[in-house]
């Protein structure tokens, strides 16, 4: 290209004063032709050690760098913020549009000309696709992949999932707890993301689905040689996006969403990816609604046997062919209209894919489920919807009427749901609120509730949940989640009481209390149990975060500002 036509010209061509300075800033051993037609490929690094899902992406970026070097480009290594789920609290869902909004104002901000994206853990990749999709550059994702399969005790250990298996073992005495401790590092293996089919790998196959990450190459397995190569190849793809002026929202639409709602379907998903599809759809102007998920994904089959609900974990996923062999299964249901980063429809890569081991991805004459998609509910206690992951939940539930057991606020439930003297039985309906978007705030992972103790030892292994928040991706029962509109925000949910009825029926997609909710108004301990943020972040967030059924991201972040700076200061 030559250099007036690259966005980076508005920064470095030319011989003024201010092109001076901005060269010589960057120069530090670079020639002079660095700055002369040669793409600036920002490389969009959520590498941190205190989110120990990404701390290989360093090793990545190299690769990506190597590959943007080898096809003529400038990389430019650019630490964005980074979300742990495992360690930052209250709840990651909470910055993933702040996360967004940094990204995206740094890639305007800065002399780049196109991103590569690196993220794994649970937030990183929607918070970059976010971000790409408003800032409008040409854009890729490297994802960090999957950890290996860890092993203890000559059993395989996936990773979260199992440590709720080993302390049941512990509480029944066939592991003692020295024993349950030193499974503690065995449990991460090695480098990468959770290996279990949960939001992180969820996320990256539904990103390759939606044709932002190079095909072939989601779910290669974190320390595996050929994610480098991949990463290697992305970058000098890259500098082609300059070229070709492949932003997202030239070739991420409508048909692209309804496959990456087939592939989330097919995996089993994590039901998080209903909220950050949205969101990103949200940012490309893409009409996608929560309706759409039922109704594209919810009679798509179930392919694919991997923990939480299935026995496998993602390197033998990766092994058994990956997510191109589970899309070949699937194909006839595939919008061939969608395009891929690379310029190629998405069903082109397929063909040619082949299931290795039919007990990881099942042939589509033999499913797991028939039905694997997600239900969406809506009834007097959810106007604008909730969701249902009916592949998780007991199919004897799935009709139900039960007397509600109501709790305000996750510590609400926490002091009482083990007290003996609990008026709950196994037909009672577990309905928890304030853990909306608003009402948390940030929205975390609560819905699946514990059952109550005194029940669990009964016997009692499932009942019905409801719930505004959301529910980890490693997660399964029949819960109802994603309640919308929220009871922070006025939802019906705020006026339910305990001992009203509430009534489920996923057949019928409805969510119902009988209960005239017309005279009644929230108690105090039902308010009380809002978030009320004084300053910073959490109140901006809780002033403008939208609802679940839209994405939960706020107002004023929807939809798109493009790469455009206005004014220069100098
Ligand atoms: Fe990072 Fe699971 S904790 S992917």
């Amino acid at each position: 290209m030559t250099t007036s036509e690259l966005r980076s010209a508005q920064w470095y061509a030319g011989d003024s004063r201010n092109a001076y300075i901005h060269r010589s800033w960057m120069r530090r051993g670079a020639p002079a032709d660095s700055f002369h037609g040669r793409p600036q490929i920002a490389i969009a690094n959520t590498a941190s050690d205190l989110t120990p899902c990404n701390a290989h992406l360093n090793e990545i970026a190299a690769a990506v760098r190597d590959g943007v070097h080898a096809a003529g480009g400038v990389p430019l290594n650019l630490p964005v913020v980074s979300l742990g789920e495992t360690n930052v609290r209250p709840t990651a869902m909470l910055w993933r549009n702040m996360a967004a909004m940094a990204t995206e104002e740094m890639l305007r901000a800065n002399p780049i000309d196109a991103v590569v994206l690196l993220g794994g853990c649970d937030k990183t990749i929607p918070s970059l696709l976010m971000a790409a999709a408003s800032v409008d550059l040409p854009a890729v994702v490297v994802p960090g992949g999957p950890m290996l399969n860890g092993t203890f005790r000559g059993q395989v250990l996936g990773c979260g999932t199992d440590v709720w298996r080993l302390s049941e073992e512990v509480r029944a005495g066939t592991l003692t707890q020295e024993q349950f401790l030193a499974s503690e590092s065995a449990m991460i293996r090695s480098r990468g993301h959770c290996n279990t089919m949960g939001t992180a790998s969820t996320m990256a196959l539904v990103a390759e689905a939606l044709g932002t990450i190079v095909p072939g190459t989601a779910g290669t397995p974190a320390p595996d040689s050929r994610l480098l190569e991949a990463a290697h190849n992305t970058g000098r793809l890259a500098v082609d996006l300059v070229a070709s002026d492949r932003r997202l929202r030239t070739f991420v639409n409508r048909a692209s969403f309804h496959n990456a709602i087939v592939a989330l379907a097919a995996i089993g998903g994590s039901t998080n990816a209903v909220v950050h599809l949205l969101a990103i759809a949200g940012r490309l102007g893409v009409e996608l609604t929560l309706d759409d998920f039922d109704r594209i994904g919810s009679s798509v089959p179930l392919l694919v046997d991997l923990q939480p609900a299935g026995r496998f974990l993602m390197e033998d996923f990766h092994r058994a062919g990956g997510l191109l062999a589970v899309l070949r299964e699937v194909r006839d249901l595939l919008d061939p209209s969608a395009l891929t980063v690379t310029g190629e429809p998405l069903v082109s890569y397929v063909s040619d894919a082949a299931i290795w081991d039919p007990s990881v991805i099942r042939e589509r004459s033999a499913p797991l489920q028939d039905a694997a998609g997600i239900a969406v509910l809506r009834g007097n206690l959810a106007p604008s919807g909730a969701i249902i992951k009916p592949a998780a939940a007991s199919p004897e539930l799935l009709r139900h009427r039960g007397r509600a057991v109501v709790f305000d606020s996750i510590e609400d439930f926490h002091a009482r749901i083990d007290d003996p003297n609990l008026d709950v039985d196994a037909s009672s309906v577990l309905v928890l609120r304030g853990c909306g978007p608003k009402g948390y705030p940030g929205m975390p992972e609560v819905s699946n509730m514990p059952l109550p103790r005194k029940l669990l030892a009964a016997g009692v292994r499932d009942m019905v949940r409801v719930c505004d928040g959301r529910m980890s991706g490693t997660a399964y029962g029949t819960v109802v989640l994603h309640v919308a509109p929220e009871a922070a925000a006025g939802g019906p949910l705020a006026l339910v009481r305990t001992g009203d009825y509430v009534v489920l029926d996923v057949a019928e997609r409805r969510l119902d209390v009988e209960a005239d909710l017309s005279a009644r108004t929230p108690n105090a301990a039902t308010v009380a149990g809002f978030a009320n943020p004084a300053r910073g972040w959490e109140r901006l967030y809780v002033d403008h975060v939208l609802q679940a059924d839209t994405g939960a991201d706020l107002d004023f972040l929807v939809g798109m500002t493009g790469s455009a700076v206005q004014r220069e200061s100098h």
